[in-house]
């Protein structure tokens, strides 16, 4: 049964995780609740201990059919901060009390909910409700300021009757308006419709004889991870892959090559179609100066050195031909990660470099999550923590998104990009 007249895209199968706080508005979220359940969402609950004197947590419990979380030091709750929000596609918190907008804004962690918000990287949507009194606080706008600059979702209250007695501005928004910023912020982002993003990825063969090669090891994950997230969000993709054993990812166009000097060729070719451009490839920095023909025997060899030349330094290349691409390379450290990604941001010409650690725990070379730090020509550097690779794919791309933004502003002011590259 549909309890919402919505028109939006289908909840079907979102993991929601609905926060309510102590205000009156509470027994509002049991509706918000079985209007999610009934657009197909996966709803789970937790309260804090206010929310608790309004509403009993039995009747979520029972309609949403899942446990409530209630308390970060439960036992069956262990870990719950980590989980329910790691797992969730979005967060809401309706009604959200002037405490929870402050605590949030601040990063204060002293209860199941606001401890989960700490943890959470999906979006977060704040449906407020309170004393009009409150809602005009200078110091409640200036957390609803700060939590907006921030990506969160803070819905604006609605005017009328408050359980103060009063009329005013304060009450939470209606239903219809908390789904609709739900399925706003659910809905699959399209935001490089129009762009050609060229991406490399996995590492480079550098032949010795027949039967062996120079690498490293790429297994193309992360390169890999940004085509799939490019083309969902609405670009072109062409994916230029060094030898891995992965799957194309659907919709995006593969040219599979071997060596740098194939890479090089390949990207070159489709350098002038592209936007953009994304090298997240190890390629071999050296490459035998010679290639035997035939295989090479073992007592042939012994004593011998193999002699190695360098290999081109595509990227920077490719930034020297460049007309309006933007250019994003990483940067692969076991050391001063941040010094030597900044060295190369400005030796390769780059707007971006994704600088990683590659021997952290967990991250780098061949796992399926990743940690980088972004940095950016303008300055700004973004530490961001391990996460999946397709998680970091899509804040990548987000940040070069802005780049782009900023490069448009700047070509329609001053243009001072112009002979600046
Ligand atoms: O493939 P995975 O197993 O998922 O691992 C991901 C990764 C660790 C390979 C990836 O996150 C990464 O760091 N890729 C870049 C690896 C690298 O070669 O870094 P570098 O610091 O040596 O090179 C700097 C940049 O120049 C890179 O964008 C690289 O693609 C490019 N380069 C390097 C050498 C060369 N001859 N030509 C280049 O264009």
């Amino acid at each position: 049964m549909k309890t919402s007249g919505s028109i939006g895209p289908t909840l079907s199968g979102k993991r929601i995780v609905l926060g309510v706080t102590g205000s009156i508005a509470a027994y509002k979220a049991v509706a918000l609740l079985r209007t999610l359940l009934s657009e197909g969402a996966n709803v789970h609950v937790v309260m804090t201990q206010s929310a608790m004197k309004f509403v009993a947590p039995l009747t979520f419990e029972v309609l949403s059919d899942h446990p409530v979380s209630t308390d970060l030091f439960e036992a069956h709750q262990e870990m719950k901060h980590l989980s329910l929000s790691e797992q969730a596609d979005a967060i809401v918190i309706a009604p959200a009390t002037a405490n929870c907008l402050a605590k949030s804004a601040l990063g204060l962690g002293d209860d199941l909910l606001s401890t989960m918000l700490l943890t959470a990287r999906c979006p977060l949507i704040l449906a407020p409700a309170m004393d009009g009194g409150m809602w005009t606080h200078p110091t409640v706008r200036e957390h609803v300021a700060t939590l907006r600059a921030r990506g969160t979702i803070v819905l604006d209250t609605e005017e009328g009757p408050l359980a103060s007695g009063r009329i005013g501005q304060g009450r939470l928004a209606e239903e219809s308006a908390i789904l609709e910023a739900i399925q706003t912020a659910l809905a699959p982002q399209r935001d490089w419709q129009g762009h050609r993003i060229l991406v490399s990825a996995g590492p480079t063969h550098e032949p010795i004889d027949p039967v062996r090669f120079i690498s490293n090891r790429s297994s193309g994950k992360m390169g890999y991870a940004i085509a799939e997230a490019a083309q969902a969000r609405g670009a072109q993709v062409v994916l230029v892959s060094g030898p891995t054993a992965l799957p194309t990812p659907s919709g995006v166009e593969i040219i599979p090559v071997a060596t740098a000097e194939e890479m090089m060729k390949a990207l070159s070719t489709r350098l002038a179609w592209s936007t953009v451009v994304i090298m997240a490839a190890a390629v071999a920095d050296f490459r035998p100066t010679q290639r035997a023909s035939i295989k090479i025997k073992k007592r042939e060899r012994i004593g011998h050195t193999l002699n190695l030349e360098r290999t081109s330094d595509i990227l920077a290349a490719l930034s020297a031909q460049r007309t309006t691409q933007l250019m994003v390379g990483f940067a692969a450290e076991t050391n001063d990660m941040i010094a030597h990604a900044k060295d190369k941001l400005t030796a390769k010409g780059l707007d971006l470099i994704v600088a990683n650690d590659v021997t952290i725990e967990g991250g780098g070379f061949g796992s399926d999550q990743n940690a980088a730090t972004l940095i950016d020509r303008q300055g700004s550097i973004t530490e961001l923590p391990l996460m999946p690779k397709r998680t970091l794919a899509d804040a990548i791309l987000s940040h070069a998104q802005g780049l782009l933004h900023s490069n448009k502003r700047s070509i329609q002011g001053a243009n001072p990009l112009a002979g600046g590259r």
